[in-house]
């Protein structure tokens, strides 16, 4: 294991009827609130209602931003700050899934900075300070709920990328897998990939002796391998969605990368693809992921066995180390197809017009991936394998 720091503030509040605790957290912060959620299943579902109830039982001075994209935008994250400024806001709440947290993230960061928001994406300033916030999450997938990280996209420049700062946080997270009911059948095939992806990004390191973590992985993935088949068929099962939401958030609270430097290519090489197609991010991951495992595979055989066995049970006897690992991949992208996953980018009308495009804006920071370095050739293999 690499030496290591865990850190993780949020206050995780799970369960049945939890929004309610909206009263006793929300006033630590502060009485003016702004209410960030996206393009409307709130309200149609009734959560908006119960959260605004919540708010006013305990008098919060309520303000709004609606129509949080998914792929959130820098403009729609600069009304927020906007807002955060001109009304001197204490507290902000996101309901939603992980585009609405992680605009709320930049808000919070950018409503103290004076710059444009866009250096905080970028890298170019690092907050010293943010807005406190809370979360109640609608969907589960990427984990933004229990994790400092925030995804942005800039349609200016067709630019999406990561950035993470302590400073952001959520102060509390409240998950009621009552509020997932509604995600429809798609978006939960998305929440399932995504979550099994931030795994195996996490799992695919060179780090030796990390059995705990690499049975923490292989867990979650079993879970979610066993649960999301029933779900699918099931939707509004309290018992599989609640599984299905621990997941989610195991998946990318940071306790799974702990002593170990995950890969991390495949989401570089997915945000490019949405930068450019503004397609769902899990549906990206779904058709790259096992075209980067084949890509990868090369010298780096004991790792994909490890998955083979322990996760996809794929029997060794009698076969080439190399055979059990491909067997393993060839698994999980039946397991993928099984449920419905988009397995081409063609699923998505994507043609070999913009992969150089899409490559260039992939190495906008040189070359990337822990596990292995991608150069820019290797970036259009994977993407010329996913045609
Ligand atoms: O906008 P509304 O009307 O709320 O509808 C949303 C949206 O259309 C809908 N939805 C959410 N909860 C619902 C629901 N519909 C019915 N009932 C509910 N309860 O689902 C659609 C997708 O929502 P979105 O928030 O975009 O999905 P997700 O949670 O998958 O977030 C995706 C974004 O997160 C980023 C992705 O790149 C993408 O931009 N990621 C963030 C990460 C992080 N912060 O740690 C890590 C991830 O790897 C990922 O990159
Ligand atoms: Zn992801």
């Amino acid at each position: 294991m690499d030496n290591f720091t865990y850190f993780n503030p949020t206050k995780l509040i799970f369960g049945k009827d939890q929004v309610e605790q909206l009263k006793s957290e929300v006033p630590i912060y502060g009485q003016k609130v702004l209410l960030v959620y996206g393009g409307g299943s709130i309200k149609h579902n009734g959560l908006y209602d119960k959260v605004i109830s919540e708010l006013k039982a305990i008098n919060c001075e309520i303000y709004e931003l609606s129509g949080v994209e998914p792929n959130p935008r820098l403009s729609t994250a600069k009304r927020g700050i906007e807002i955060c400024k001109n009304e001197e806001i204490d507290f902000l709440l996101a309901v939603g899934g992980g585009s609405v947290i992680d605009c709320t993230k930049l808000i919070a960061a950018g409503a103290k900075y004076e710059g444009d928001p866009w250096d905080i994406v970028t890298r170019k300033h690092i907050p010293s300070a943010a807005l406190p916030f809370g979360t109640v999450l609608t969907l589960a997938a990427t984990g933004s709920e229990m994790n400092a990280g925030s995804v942005i996209t800039n349609w200016e420049t067709n630019e999406k990328f990561s950035w993470g700062s302590p400073f952001v946080f959520p102060k509390f997270s409240i998950l009621d897998p009552v509020h997932t009911f509604t995600v429809p059948k798609d978006q939960t095939i998305y929440g399932i990939v995504d979550m099994m992806s931030h795994v195996f990004e996490q799992y695919f390191h060179h780090t030796t002796n990390t059995p705990l973590q690499d049975r923490l992985c292989e867990s979650v993935l079993k879970t979610v391998i066993e649960t999301a088949p029933r779900l699918l068929e099931d939707l509004k099962s309290y018992e599989l969605r609640e599984t299905i939401l621990y997941c989610g958030t195991i998946a990318l609270n940071g306790s799974l990368q702990v002593g170990a430097r995950g890969d991390w290519a495949s989401h570089n090489i997915e945000h490019a693809v949405s930068a450019v197609y503004d397609i769902p991010h899990a549906g990206g991951l779904a058709i790259l992921f096992p075209n980067w495992m084949k890509h990868t595979l090369g010298e780096n055989i004991s790792r994909f066995k490890q998955l083979a066995v322990n996760v996809f049970n794929v029997k060794e006897e009698g076969k080439e180390d190399r055979e059990v690992a491909l067997e393993g991949i060839e698994r999980l992208r039946s397991f993928w197809n099984s449920i419905d996953a988009p397995n081409s980018l063609n699923d998505y009308n994507i043609g070999d017009e913009k992969l150089e495009l899409i490559a260039d804006k992939a190495m906008t920071n040189g070359e990337f991936g822990n596990f292995k370095k991608l150069n820019k050739e290797d970036v259009l293999a994977i993407l010329h394998a996913s045609l």
